[in-house]
């Protein structure tokens, strides 16, 4: 059996708040353009806190939450897109800070599905008895990699963590992961290469479908039509998937957890399929999209909120760079 159980969540978003209004000083934008558009009023920005740090930070929240010894951690794995360091993984990091010491760490890439993806693989360790408990973080510090003078996709992104301590539970879980590597020219970011002093190297190739200039390197670019169209239908298709391997109706799961990437986007999906909108949990107004770190941002507060309670069933769905996407139906 591969259910899961969430012992506890932590949450750690930085202090600087960047409003609408913020970005109509620096952009040619204003407040009812991006809230009509989006849903988004504010996000966070970490101006000195590296992501590590949320990391950590959301991590050790979650730990005490959960009344576990950080020594009863198996495995840690961190969800990112933006780390701070190639390696070592973030999660070796958490792993070091929280006292997780037997624990073993690796980090997961899917961008925006970060969490989903996470929290599928510990499921599947927790199947093995050597695993008792796994700490997921989801952490993402998005300002450095945010081009600030794109009004279109600058907007949209804030920095913050989430985390949440697992453990085997004797309920069973369904997910459906998808990966559509065909369009992964629709939301990108390039390591940049350009200060090496290797006298060899020479201006990296790129895929078939990337346009680079130095202007774009180490800065997220996006087609954000061709990612709202992707977002709207992998929405669905995850919810359909899931309930279809789950034997489970619509009606059945008590609380739908999407990824916070744009409240039209939300609303799209949730009118196509039916949901009743007081079942969908939606908190982007005031975080914006923070990637990964989005879901167990959402399970952190509503579980702060009393709102998760033992023997309820809650699907999570997300999509993200990739592109990528996925749905759980777990039982708490
Ligand atoms: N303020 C004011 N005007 C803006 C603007 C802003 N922040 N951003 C774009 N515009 C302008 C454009 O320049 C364009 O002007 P033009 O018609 O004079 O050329 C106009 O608004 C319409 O642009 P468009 O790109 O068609 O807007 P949109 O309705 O598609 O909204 C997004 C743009 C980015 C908000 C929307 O496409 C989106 O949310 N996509 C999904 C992105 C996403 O979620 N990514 C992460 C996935 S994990």
């Amino acid at each position: 059996m591969r259910g899961i159980k969430i012992l506890g969540t932590g949450t750690y978003m930085p202090d600087t708040v960047a409003s609408n209004d913020w970005f109509s000083t620096i952009l040619d934008t204003n407040d009812e353009w991006i809230y009509s558009r989006t849903g988004i009023r504010e996000r966070r920005i970490s101006e000195d806190k590296p992501n590590w740090y949320m990391a950590v930070e959301a991590a050790n929240a979650a730990i005490k939450d959960s009344g576990i010894d950080p020594a009863e951690i198996d495995l840690v794995l961190a969800a990112t897109c933006s780390p701070d360091y190639f390696y070592p993984a973030l999660s070796c990091i958490v792993q070091n800070r929280t006292g997780a010491s037997g624990a073993a760490a690796f980090d997961i890439n899917s961008a925006c599905t970060g969490f989903i993806n996470a929290l599928d693989t510990a499921s599947r360790f927790l199947e093995d008895s050597d695993y008792r408990n796994v700490l997921i973080v989801a952490s993402e510090r998005l300002a450095p990699h945010c081009d600030y003078t794109d009004r279109s996709a600058s907007i949209l992104f804030g920095d913050g963590a989430g985390a949440a301590v697992i453990t085997r539970n004797d309920k069973p879980m369904w997910s459906y992961l998808s990966a559509k590597g065909d369009f992964f020219s629709a939301l990108w970011c390039k390591v940049d290469h350009s200060r090496s002093n290797c006298p060899l190297l020479k201006p990296d190739a790129l895929p078939e479908g990337l346009l680079d200039t130095e202007a774009k390197t180490h800065t997220l670019q996006m087609n954000g039509k061709a990612v709202y169209k992707f977002a709207v239908d992998a929405m669905e298709t995850a919810v359909h998937k899931v309930l279809e391997r789950s034997g489970l109706g619509m009606e059945d799961i008590d609380l739908y957890i999407p990824h916070q990437a744009n409240a039209r986007i939300i609303e799209s999906a949730v009118k196509a399929l039916g949901l009743p909108q007081d079942k969908v949990y939606v908190n982007l107004e005031k975080h914006g999209n923070t990637s990964s770190a989005c879901i167990p941002t959402c399970l952190a507060e509503l579980r702060q909120a009393g709102k998760i309670q033992d023997g309820m069933t809650v699907c999570l769905v997300g999509f993200g760079a990739g592109l990528t996407s996925g749905a759980i139906v777990f039982n708490q």
